[in-house]
């Protein structure tokens, strides 16, 4: 048998918090290896001690067989072994190219040889399926492109083993169909693969294994053909997990939100959202569902003051909001989950704790004649991360060091626990596992039975079906047709949002 990587009895602490504890993974050729775990659990930590990130307290690392020592990423690269991470890490403002040769740039006489590059780029890509634009600027391209060029970065400096983090979390269901096609195609071309997911459709239709860890110990490896989603669940989580959320019928009453005749453009000044009319009223949760770039980000961003709108109206309440600052708008009674957690959401060099009061600091008890009263702060923060079961060393941990869904969990807790008459929630629980997921759809079915009004922005069209009151769907920056979940299917919202009309898309009620 043969493993090109073997982690054996690895364990890491970060100042006496062991995050993993005694964990075994072996990779075999040619094969898609899933870690799963929830969040917290462990499985960044393993895989950045894997790419030589952090040291393991103990344990061994096997690369074909031979002992080694992976003291940083460099010799990670030189042994085989590339990292996608969770969050992208590329320069902004460089190209495509520039990003990938970064650090292994090939020079001629002295200067860099860029037209090389991007003939070497573009053969790496055309190999692997992955096609890129070689000189784009990475800030004009799609976060789906972005990964592609990740990718691409590890395959230049020569990797056989590749490392995915959580690679479906950010993208939209197409990218997730093409990204699976590209990992097939490294199979083929003789790669071997750990992928991180919280999605275990994905895992069983991929995967030839699965490692799973719960909360920092290895639990075990099977073989996917032999499991099911229910078993995988079970394992990672130690218990049973419903799948469907249960809710009683909603009874809206007054509108709580009210758009109307809604222009927005998008960072090119291309409009977005074009002329778009919804009302979200007290004790419904209204769900948008459409293809990413149907305008749902600026339509968003500029009810939430983060994007200016052109024209329309806005109303909470009654009151016109358009235009207002972002601290006007929650003051007013908006919360708001926002789709990217590390721009709008936290500030990763504050401690969680901190993190927590981001929108009520200013507010008594948290401070008094303008000063800051941290005894208050740490105290409501350490209830929530109880509360929200946010899995973090201490409420004085950087909110940088936290895990990838320990982040948004925090995120969530400190928006719904203000208690706002609207709360927006845009992709909330990208990056969460199935338990968090289960968790978080109860927390916004409870403040629609407490008669606030919810707005969920999802790609998940399972999420959308599970939690939404009236499903409005988006279609080149318009609430195109209105369906009620339980007298739809996936198959009429997908040609809805495909931009058919209602006759073709079949008849549905308008509620
Ligand atoms: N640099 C660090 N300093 C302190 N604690 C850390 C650090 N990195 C991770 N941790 C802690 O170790 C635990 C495991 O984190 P890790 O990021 O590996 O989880 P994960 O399984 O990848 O979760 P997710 O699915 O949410 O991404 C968490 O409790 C996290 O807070
Ligand atoms: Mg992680």
């Amino acid at each position: 048998m043969e493993y090109v990587i073997e982690m054996l009895n690895i364990r890491k602490e970060f100042n006496g918090f062991v995050a993993n504890d005694n964990i075994t993974l072996q990779l075999k050729k040619g094969e898609i290896h899933a870690l799963l775990g929830e969040n917290g659990a462990g499985k960044s930590t393993l895989m950045n001690v894997l790419f030589g990130l952090y040291q393991p307290e103990a344990g061994e690392i096997r690369v074909k067989g031979k002992p080694v020592k992976i003291s940083d990423p460099n010799i990670a690269n030189d042994l085989g072994i590339g990292m996608v991470h969770q969050h992208f890490m590329l320069v902004d403002t460089f190209t495509v190219t520039e990003n990938i040769i970064l650090g292994r740039e090939i020079t001629t006489a002295g200067s860099i040889d860029i037209k090389k590059a991007e003939k070497q780029v573009r053969e790496i890509s055309e190999r692997y399926g992955l096609s890129v634009d070689p000189q784009a600027k990475i800030s004009d391209i799609s976060v789906g492109m972005q990964q592609r060029v990740e990718i691409l970065k590890t395959l230049y400096r020569g990797a056989e083993i590749l490392i995915f983090d959580e690679p479906t979390a950010v993208l939209t269901p197409q990218e997730i169909k093409e990204l699976i096609q590209i990992m097939k195609t490294l199979i083929k071309e003789g790669k071997s693969i750990i992928l991180i997911t919280h999605k275990l459709k994905e895992i069983m239709e991929v995967s030839d294994r699965c490692t799973v860890i719960r909360k920092g110990k290895g639990i075990g490896t099977v073989t996917v053909s032999e499991t099911n989603p229910n078993e995988l669940a079970s394992l990672m989580v130690g218990r049973e997990v419903v799948f469907k959320t249960e809710k009683k019928e909603a009874t809206p009453k007054e509108d709580v939100l009210e758009i109307t005749d809604l222009t927005v453009k998008d960072t090119r000044g291309v409009s977005a959202v074009n002329g778009l009319n919804l009302s979200v009223k007290a004790g419904e949760i209204v769900g948008i569902a459409g293809i990413d770039g149907n305008g749902q980000s600026e339509f968003i961003e500029a009810i939430t003051g983060l994007r200016k709108a052109e024209s329309g109206s806005v109303k909470l309440n009654g009151k016109e909001l358009i235009n207002q600052t972002p601290r006007k708008i929650t003051e007013s009674g908006v919360g708001h989950i926002p789709q990217d957690r590390h721009k709008h959401g936290l500030v990763l060099n504050f401690p969680i704790g901190e993190n927590m009061v981001l929108q009520t600091y200013n507010k008594r008890p948290f401070s008094k004649n303008g000063i800051l009263n941290f005894k208050e702060i740490y105290k409501k923060a350490k209830s929530l991360i109880s509360e929200y079961d946010v899995r973090t060393p201490s409420e004085y941990t950087l909110a940088r060091a936290l895990s990838g869904g320990n982040q948004q969990k925090a995120i969530i807790g400190r928006e719904v626990d203000r208690n706002p008459d609207l709360l927006i929630a845009a992709q909330p629980t990208r990056g969460l596992d199935v338990g968090a997921i289960e968790f978080i759809h109860k927390r916004l079915i409870e403040q629609r039975d407490n008669g606030k009004a919810v707005l969920l922005v999802s790609f998940e069209l399972d999420e959308i079906m599970n939690v939404s009151d009236r499903i409005a769907v988006i279609y080149e920056g318009k609430i195109v047709a209105i369906v009620n979940p339980k007298e739809t299917t996936e198959q009429e919202l997908g040609l809805l949002m495909a931009g058919s009309n209602r006759k073709e898309a079949g008849e549905h009620s308008n509620v």
